[in-house]
């Protein structure tokens, strides 16, 4: 046995990526699943790697206004001078306007953080001397920030508010109308002991929105200008250890930077690594997996070691694979362990090492609910002179993909129908700060749908919500700009393009290729270049080969509203991704003569010029509701755009629910199923979007958050959940009607009832009597029954499925709002400062019913241990601030927010009160 894994090993190993000669084999030890033998010795041992979470502890001071702030710059920005200056993707980077004397730019102080991702050496930017900002106060480590705001990392300082209502406000709706723009420095303390002396010590920041600048005790040591990125200062050269040093970061966050709410300050998470000197590089491991089966797999595993010290040093390295339970916990026994290498790294350089395993029986990671999401944990420990100097901890998962043209994707040999949705990075009314609890419920719900697949657009997530999506089995389409030369707005990416696209797209592949979920590099959306021909084609072409290099294993594409078959974008991707082009663009006769796009359906041409690449639409849908919403007259069209009268309310700025209408450019998803399920070949879609998010409030930028959410912001279901849930999950029994049957000003008047439902044939009843049996012919998904004449009562559905009793649903007109409920989605919390419980609050009548068309104020109040962070309601045009604890209900409906606090277990009450109820309470356990 050992034999034949033996040469099966020399077989499989790529001597080509192995620098042999440093490469010195000590033995082979190869095992199948569940050996025994070769207790991985990191066990016994403590890991000499710390990584600690250092969220806590900040002050945060924010400059009034922009013009208040100081004038320590990363770099001048073009003046704004035309506020509508955001024409999709127009032209290169507007010459900025010349420097003002008393700004100092920061940039080449800045560009070297870059260079570790820069990958010829020659390219690499050389730190000029100097330290600027020497003798700014906020740097200082004796300035006393006594009086600035104390806050916890994520932090957000523009959810809070106030919006800006009115005309012309300064962050128009596109932005969401926070006040994301402006400086902000933050500052904390950080205790090094005498200890560390000698250690590398790094600071790990998942995302700073935006142009980070920092400081340690009052040394300018780096920073990372695009928000959305990971990055890692090296702060050893500027650390004092056995005292207390000082970090100072500025974060300058521009208007006019993104097409939605980009959130402000340092969002996501931020850590101390301390290592020794000789250890695992900044991701610096990279796991994948080939000649995959149910039998076996090959994993192959490159690390990086970085040798900071003044010696070369002979390091031994060491990999073990473990199993990873559903919680996350690794298993005592190895699965498998990689040979022991050693290696020879010359002081202040890094070597790479390759290897590879055979792994007996793999425990598949696939996407649920057909398949599931096993994990491996690769736990690489490194030794130096018989001492053990880092361990390291590599999540991967173990998978076959094939992109097959003809017949789209396949997992693990299942054919698999992408059913996804697009995703934002905010989290609604807790703005942009990441936080775990919030982005899990997200994908909680849409699961609930049926969606298995995420578009993370426009940009790298959270490094956790692909923890989250590695560990639920969601497949991701990973994407990183919405901009490259070109712009979009005034300060977007284009700014950064020339000297940040290279390190952006690579540290953002080294941080996400170990993730099993991710499955598509997207490198752009809708980008500017596809309408400039083999120019545009360039760009993206060097943007391909630096992925390529970074990851082999995964197709690229970039997201196309625009370009066509013939055009030169398309042929430098692995597969097509089209944004409403499958469905077809304004192709209504009422858009003729437009200058706008307009383009017939397009799979059929794309399949033709490219029968080998992969078909997908990486947007579909930006259909609009608002939830429980409904306007007369119906529309009898499947699919419309957005006016008064039809399906919009321009005075109320709200859209209707009987999921029919779209943005001009878009597709109703009725219109969507019908063509993918004409079109067998695409792979599937990613609805454009699962939740609303803030800003971009199209069709009515009056108001501050999206309609094109299946999900509204607070987390409420739209109709349209139901509409996917019956189409993504047709062995799920269910039925739904609209609309809710609260019209005493309808009384006798055309009233049309829609039902959703997976069953195929429905039969609606109005207080008893049947208004006929309806049946699903081709190419449709709803069942309508257009001319009921309103009388209250009851509405109830019967659906059935291959004629057998399926599902039903009931709709009742309901009495007057006498009493107020409220659930929440986990009792029982923990105490960790950070979990969060998400109470929905319902008005209701006397017979327990929400009571449609209420939007009643109510008053929140908590005891215990715990803390209100928001509340919110879904609706896009509320311009309470998401802090208050004061929340009209929109419809009914309406959500508060509650953190716990770390250390202090014990029961959390929340009481709600209006002035037409009795007051209510709800009591969690926070533990
Ligand atoms: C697309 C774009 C998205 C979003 C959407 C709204 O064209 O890629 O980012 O703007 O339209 O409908």
């Amino acid at each position: 046995m050992m034999k034949s894994l033996a040469s099966d090993f020399r077989k499989l190993s790529k001597p080509s990526q192995v620098d042999w000669r440093k490469i010195v084999w000590v033995f082979i030890l190869l095992a199948c699943a569940g050996a025994t033998v070769g207790q991985h010795p990191a066990r016994k041992n403590t890991n000499p790697r710390q990584r600690i979470s250092i969220n806590e502890g900040w002050s945060f001071y924010k400059y009034p206004t922009a013009t208040d702030a100081d004038n320590l710059i990363y770099d001048v920005r073009p003046v704004v001078t035309d506020r509508n200056d955001d024409k999709a993707a127009d032209s290169r980077p507007t010459e900025a306007a010349a420097i003002d004397a008393r700004q100092e730019v920061l940039k080449p102080w800045i560009l070297p953080t870059a260079n570790a991702f820069i990958n010829d050496p020659q390219r690499h930017y050389i730190r000029p001397q100097g330290n600027p900002g020497e003798t700014f106060p906020f740097v200082q480590p004796g300035f006393d920030d006594g009086a600035w705001e104390k806050i916890t990392l994520p932090h957000d300082w523009a959810v809070k508010g106030p919006f800006m209502t009115g005309a012309n406000p300064e962050v128009g709706g596109g932005m969401g109308r926070l006040p994301s723009q402006g400086v902000g420095w933050y500052r904390r303390k950080i205790e090094i002991p005498l200890s560390d002396s000698g250690k590398s010590i790094f600071l790990d920041i998942d995302g700073v929105m935006s142009y980070a600048m920092v400081w340690l005790n009052g040394k300018l040591v780096g920073g990372w200008p695009y928000g959305y990125n990971s990055w890692r200062l090296n702060l050893t050269p500027y650390v004092i250890p056995g005292g207390i040093n000082q970090l100072a970061i500025r974060v300058d966050n521009p208007n006019y930077s993104a097409r939605w709410y980009p959130g402000a300050g340092i969002y996501r998470n931020v850590w101390l690594t301390k290592t020794q000197p000789v250890h695992i590089a900044q991701w610096g491991t990279y796991v994948t997996t080939s000649s995959v089966s149910k039998e076996s797999a090959v994993i192959s595993l490159e690390t990086i070691i970085d040798n900071e010290r003044r010696s070369t040093e002979e390091v031994s390295v060491n990999t073990s694979i473990y199993t990873i339970d559903d919680k996350g916990v690794r298993s005592s026994k190895a699965a498998a362990h990689f040979p022991i290498l050693v290696t020879r790294v010359e002081s202040g350089k890094i070597s790479k090492v390759n290897s590879t395993v055979l792994l007996q029986r793999p425990r598949l990671w696939g996407p649920l609910p057909s398949q599931f999401p096993n994990r491996y944990a690769a736990v690489t420990t490194l030794t130096v002179k018989g001492k053990i100097v880092d361990e390291y901890e590599t999540r991967f998962g173990i998978r076959s993909l094939e992109f097959n043209a003809d017949k789209g994707l396949f997992v693990n040999g299942e054919h698999i129908q992408l059913k996804g949705v697009n995703q934002h990075h905010d989290l609604g009314a807790l703005g942009a700060a990441f936080n775990f609890r919030a982005a899990q419920r997200q994908l909680e719900i849409l699961r609930e749908m049926g969606c298995n697949a995420i578009r993370m657009s426009h940009n790298p997530p959270a490094p956790e919500l692909l923890e989250l999506t590695d560990r639920m089995g969601f497949l991701v389409f990973d994407e990183i700009f919405d901009s490259w030369e070109r712009k979009k707005t005034p300060h977007d990416f284009h700014l950064l393009f020339p000297e940040w696209h290279e390190a952006d797209t690579r540290s953002f592949i080294r941080r996400d290729r170990n993730s099993p979920s991710v499955i598509i590099w997207g490198l752009g959306n809708e980008v500017g270049e596809q309408y400039t021909g083999e120019e545009g084609a360039a760009v993206a072409k060097k943007l391909y080969r630096i992925i390529k290099e970074e990851d082999p294993t995964r197709p690229i594409t970039s997201a196309m509203n625009f370009a066509k078959p013939d055009m030169a974008l398309p042929g430098v991707l692995d597969i097509i991704s089209l944004n409403y082009q499958g469905e077809g663009i304004r192709q209504a006769a009422e858009f003729e003569g437009t200058d706008r796009i307009r383009t017939p359906p397009q799979y059929d041409a794309f399949h033709l010029k490219f029968p080998d690449k992969l078909i997908l639409s990486s947007e579909t849908a930006s259909a609009f509701s608002s939830r429980d919403i409904y306007l007369f007259p119906v529309s009898q069209e499947q699919s419309a755009p957005v006016r008064d009268g039809r399906g919009g309310d321009s005075k109320n700025h709200q859209v209707t629910s009987y999921e029919l209408h779209a943005v001009d450019f878009g597709s109703s998803a009725d219109k969507v199923f019908a063509s993918m399920d004409q079109h067998p070949f695409v792979a599937g879609e990613f609805v454009w979007t699962g939740w609303d998010h803030l800003g971009e409030p199209t069709p009515y930028y009056d108001a501050r958050s999206s309609y094109c959410g299946i999900i509204d912001l607070a987390g409420f279901r739209k109709d349209r959940f139901y509409l996917y849930q019956s189409h993504w999950r047709p062995d799920f029994p269910m039925a739904h009607i609209l609309p809710h049957w609260n019209w005493p000003e309808r009384s006798g008047e055309v009233t049309p009832v829609h039902v959703f439902t997976s069953g195929d044939e429905a039969e609606l009843f109005l207080n008893g009597k049947s208004l006929g049996r309806k049946k699903k012919r081709s190419y449709e998904y709803r069942l309508r029954w257009d001319s009921v004449k309103y009388e209250p009562g009851v509405l109830k559905v019967v659906a059935f499925k291959g004629g057998k009793a399926w599902a039903s649903d009931e709709v009742h007109t309901t009495k007057a709002f006498t009493r107020i409920s409220m659930t929440a989605d986990r009792p029982v919390i923990q105490a960790d400062g950070t979990d969060l419980a998400f109470i929905s609050v319902m008005l209701e009548d006397v017979d327990g019913r929400v009571v449609p068309r209420t939007n009643d104020s109510l008053e929140f109040s908590i005891s215990g241990p715990g803390e209100i962070v928001a509340t919110d309601n879904g609706d896009p045009t509320d311009m309470t601030s998401f802090a208050s604890g004061t929340r009209q209900a929109f419809n009914g409906r309406c959500l508060v927010i509650v953190r716990t606090v770390k250390s202090r277990p014990g029961a959390i009450t929340v009481t709600a009160k209006s002035a037409r109820s009795k007051s209510v309470q709800i009591t969690l356990q926070s533990k």
